[in-house]
């Protein structure tokens, strides 16, 4: 589901998006709950301006609950209305629901004020690819409408889906593109899975991976590796990735190995991790360096 972005995408995806736009009362931004700053879009802050909108961190089961929390709480104080949820197994979408209803509150009372019922609100899924649109999507709908991903720069006729009596959402979730410039962002969504393998070495996103599980989650990696704390600290993390690539079997195929570390770790299989740490944190991190 990996998409390469050309300037001509970028504008058009734009495009689509701003016209949506119109028609919606609340934008669900969805971001991976394991890299909720990385797997933002620069831009959508500037496309959907003081439109209502409420941050969805999702994949929730595969990440640090406690750095969901702190990242929710983060939001909430930068003014922000944001939750987690886990579309794959339909965890916390009732949740979801009674907050977007929150969000139009005020609206509705106006509209009561002048004897009016409230109508459905309308929402759309906003995001970069593979954070999980269709999922959340199909699981809002139920099973008997479900919908298949859509590509940018694809159009077709806007179908709205009804979500109970209270919602309308949109088919087709509007697909923005990821950031680009930062090295670590780069990093953490090739190593989620959320932009395309090649454009990154294998072997150097497995041991940066390596890296941040030493430092932050050394449980979790004694847990995957087998290994005691002594063990790994007599190891750099290059004798480490070869001693894991040779337990599975791969002698010294370094990739085969790495390709592994990554796939585990992409399942949850290494733990529920979460790769961006939240400001305050990042700052400590580095006084320590
Ligand atoms: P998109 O529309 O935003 O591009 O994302 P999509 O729904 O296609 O989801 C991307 C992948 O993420 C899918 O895996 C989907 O099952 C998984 N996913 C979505 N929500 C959750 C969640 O809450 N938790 C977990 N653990 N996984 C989630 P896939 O079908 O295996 O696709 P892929 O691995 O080939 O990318």
């Amino acid at each position: 589901a990996t998409i390469q972005w050309f300037p001509g995408h970028m504008a058009k995806a734009r495009r689509e998006v701003s016209e949506k736009l119109k028609l919606i009362d609340v934008v669900i931004e969805l971001v991976d709950a394991r890299i909720p700053e990385s797997s933002r879009n620069p831009i959508l802050q500037d496309l959907i301006q003081d439109k209502k909108r409420i941050i969805v961190l999702n994949k929730a089961d595969l990440a640090d609950p406690k750095l969901s929390q702190a990242w929710v709480k983060a939001y909430l104080e930068q003014g922000f209305k944001a939750l987690s949820i886990d579309a794959q197994h339909n965890k916390g979408l009732k949740g979801l629901e009674k907050a977007i209803k929150e969000l139009m509150a005020p609206e509705f009372e106006k509209l009561a004020q002048k004897g009016l019922k409230p109508r459905p609100i309308r929402l759309m899924i906003l995001g970069i690819p593979n954070v999980g649109k269709s999922t959340l999507i199909n699981r809002f709908v139920g099973k008997n409408q479900a919908i298949t991903g859509n590509k940018p720069g694809v159009t077709k006729a806007q179908r709205w889906l009804k979500i109970g009596k209270s919602f309308e959402l949109l088919d087709t979730p509007g697909i923005l593109w990821p950031k680009f410039e930062d090295e670590q962002v780069g990093i953490n969504l090739a190593l989620t899975g959320a932009i395309k393998d090649q454009l990154l070495h294998m072997d150097d996103l497995a041991l940066t991976l390596l890296a941040i599980l030493r430092e932050h989650y050394l449980d979790s990696l004694c847990n995957y590796t087998k290994l005691s704390n002594d063990s790994l600290a007599k190891l750099t993390n290059v004798d480490l990735l070869l001693t894991l690539s040779q337990n599975w079997g791969f002698k010294d195929d370094y990739d085969a190995g790495s390709e592994r570390l990554i796939n585990d770790f992409r399942k949850g299989k290494v733990g529920r991790i979460t790769l961006d740490r939240i400001p305050e944190q990042t700052f400590g991190d580095q006084a320590n360096d």
